[in-house]
């Protein structure tokens, strides 16, 4: 099925980029493997040369990216990062990005430690603020960066907002929603020229693929993009695509999955004594509710946060072994997996971050953010209980220890 047709979402999550194929029939895509192709006519281009340049599995994701996106041009690399490093690839020293305060600490940790030797500044503001934008935008601003919902705190940014003061400001609008799929945010709707994806997360979502993606309606964007993967060849494996053709076909099931069940425990979680603050949007105390309302359809996602009321340390290892020996969350980095996921990101997603800037945040040792995974929600819950109530036997210290694990 071509990307251009007005079939639902469903129906492009299955059939988009994908036909039989025409020598046998096969409805699984075709995994191309081969590293380069026969070139039929001496002086004619092919238009199959090299897997690093193109490749027919990586162009059956990507069309199939684009139909979901529901327009623009996608190109894959190897990893979310890599998608964000190709895109910083094709700015030109001494141009800054203005960026939403709360991002994804690799995203950080590019914009500060690598591009910034190349000339590449990111202003921090919010960029839903048309003052705060203009106070920070100098003739070299080329683009506002944001996430929605942001990591880690799950906080949603005004994409409608966001649109406006790139056209009021005339710079070009990049998103990462990696939090935000196309099944729940229609990426274009706001006015975005380029979305960036993690497809380790949702896309994929089976927690075996890391991989990432830009998709675009910036034409010289994408041109240079794919001269990007053609040059610099963090491409996409043809197997690693093929993986992703696969499991996006549930996506939509298993976003509404998820979302039903973080929502489940985001409630309880909401009551419990030992935990001060949940954070996702889906309860009625998020600050962004009523825009994460219109902007997310089909449910939230499956991340949620919380702040732990202890700030113990040795207490919250117990916490975390405790969940460990259940063997039903597991404690590791990312999110949007079949397995529960317990991630502490004052040592994990943002811990390249400096203290300061992590306080600024509230990423503090008793932060952590949990991915909710296909398991029945209450076993979820028994086994979060069990663990919180390591506090319960213990007189709690209440204070906030400015992440003293980190590092
Ligand atoms: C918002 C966001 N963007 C980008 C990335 C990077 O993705 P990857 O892990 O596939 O490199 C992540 C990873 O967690 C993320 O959360």
């Amino acid at each position: 099925m071509s990307a251009d047709n007005n079939y639902g979402f469903a129906t492009k999550l299955v059939h988009a980029g994908e036909a039989p194929d025409p020598l046998t029939g096969a409805i699984a895509p075709v995994l191309v493997r081969t590293k380069t192709f026969s070139q039929p006519v001496f002086g004619v281009e092919s238009k199959w040369q090299y897997s690093r340049g193109k490749n027919p599995t990586r162009s059956i994701l990507e069309l199939k990216l684009e139909a979901l996106a529901g327009g623009g041009q996608a190109t894959v690399f190897g990893s979310g990062d890599a998608a964000t490093t190709m895109f910083l690839l094709t700015l030109k020293p001494g141009d800054r990005l203005v960026c939403c305060k709360e991002l994804y600490g690799g995203t950080i940790r590019l914009f500060e430690q690598l591009f910034k030797d190349f000339g590449i500044h990111a202003d921090y503001v919010d960029v839903q603020d048309l003052a705060a934008v203009k106070a920070v935008q100098t003739d070299r601003t080329v683009a506002i960066w944001t996430e929605s919902p942001t990591n880690p705190k799950l906080g949603i940014i005004d994409l409608h907002k966001v649109g406006e003061v790139a056209k009021a400001t005339g710079l070009r609008f990049i998103a990462d929603l990696t939090f935000a799929p196309p099944v729940t945010t229609d990426p274009f709707a706001y006015g975005a020229e380029t979305v960036i994806y993690s497809l380790s997360k949702y896309f994929a979502g089976h927690n075996d693929v890391i991989g990432g993606a830009v998709v675009t309606k910036n034409k010289e964007l994408y041109d240079r993009l794919v001269w990007l993967q053609w040059s610099v060849g963090a491409v996409l494996s043809p197997d690693e695509c093929y993986r992703v053709i696969q499991e996006l076909k549930t996506l939509g099931m298993r976003w509404e999955r998820v979302s039903a069940s973080a929502q489940i425990v985001a409630e309880h979680l909401q009551k419990h004594p030992q935990i001060t603050k949940v954070y996702y949007p889906g309860l009625d105390d998020h600050p962004g509710r009523d825009i994460a309302i219109k902007q997310m359809k089909n449910g939230f996602g499956a991340a949620l946060s919380f702040d732990l009321r202890s700030a113990d340390l040795h207490l919250i290892r117990q916490f975390v072994n405790s969940l460990q020996t259940s063997q039903l969350v597991v404690f590791g980095e990312s999110l949007a997996s079949p397995e529960t996921i317990l991630a502490h990101p004052a040592t994990m997603s943002h811990r390249s971050l400096t203290t300061e800037q992590r306080n600024d945040l509230g990423i503090h040792d008793n932060f952590f953010r949990l991915s909710v995974g296909f398991e029945e929600p209450n076993d979820l819950i028994k086994v979060l209980d069990e663990a919180l109530a390591i506090f319960n036997t213990n007189n709690v210290a209440v204070e906030t220890n400015a992440a003293t694990v980190a590092n």
